[in-house]
């Protein structure tokens, strides 16, 4: 039984004063939503506070990148080890927003993965096409390579304890979400390549959905067979509409 994630990417949102008023907010009514496990993932700056703020909750944290190396002369990076320093779960990997705006190749992104993974980080791996991909019939080509990238440096046995996020570049902050069948289809498609390979991975890992989930369109997503729950950008900045989809998971 896959226990469902709903996590909250703030991208570059947030500041002293709003990571207080979410996190109390989060943490007031996380009681209300047993049922997902909870997970913000803030700007580097505040995890210090959301650290202070959420340790001992039931919620977790993560950072949104991470540098490969463990160390060293890498000025503006940041390290795994110093990631699970600040009490992170999680660290998401290959955001499309990366791999686009800071031209973040497939390879880094499975060598940020590894370098998660040897740190005891679990990486949520984001994959997803683009519009043009999708019209031209390439969306399981281009999320099998994206898969594929870690699959040939580390096997399958790398997806143990992983989470992958489906998140289709044309559905990110548009407003535009895919349908819940067009996600079950992709996050099927993605489950059955891994349980081809392995099967008790295929059938552990968690397979989240983003691109413009709201508390409107959750429910319908996380009924789908092989939607292990969300990765949420604009909707998680603030509580209530984070803990509305939330809601919908049950
Ligand atoms: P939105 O929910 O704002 O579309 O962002 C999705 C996303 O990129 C989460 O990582």
């Amino acid at each position: 039984m896959r226990r469902l994630l709903v996590a909250g990417n703030w991208k570059m949102h947030g500041s002293r004063a709003m990571v207080e008023e979410l996190m109390n907010g989060l943490l007031d009514g996380a009681g209300s939503v047993p049922g997902p496990e909870l997970a913000v993932f803030p700007p580097f700056p505040y995890l210090a506070l959301v650290q202070s703020l959420a340790g001992g909750s039931s919620i977790a944290w993560g950072g949104q990148n991470l540098d490969p190396h463990e160390q060293g002369a890498f000025t503006g990076e940041v390290s795994a080890g110093m990631l699970r320093d600040f009490g992170c779960r999680y660290v998401l990997v290959g955001h499309s927003e990366r791999r686009s705006l800071f031209g973040e190749s497939s390879a880094q992104v499975a060598r940020k993965f590894f370098a998660a993974k040897a740190a005891g980080l679990v990486p949520v791996l984001c994959v997803g096409e683009t519009q043009a991909e999708r019209e031209s019939g390439d969306t399981e080509r281009v999320v099998a390579a994206q898969i594929d990238a870690v699959l040939d440096s580390g096997g399958t046995a790398a997806f143990a304890d992983a989470v992958i996020a489906y998140e289709p570049v044309w559905a990110i902050g548009t407003g535009l979400t895919a349908s819940s069948e067009q996600a079950q289809a992709i996050h099927a498609f993605i489950r059955d390549k891994l349980t081809g390979l392995d099967g008790t991975i295929g059938g552990q890992i968690r397979l989240l959905y983003g691109g413009s989930v709201k508390a409107t369109n959750a429910a319908d997503l996380f009924r789908q067979p092989d939607i292990d729950g969300a990765l949420v950008g604009g909707a998680s900045l603030a509580a209530e509409d984070f803990l509305g989809i939330c809601q919908g998971a049950g």
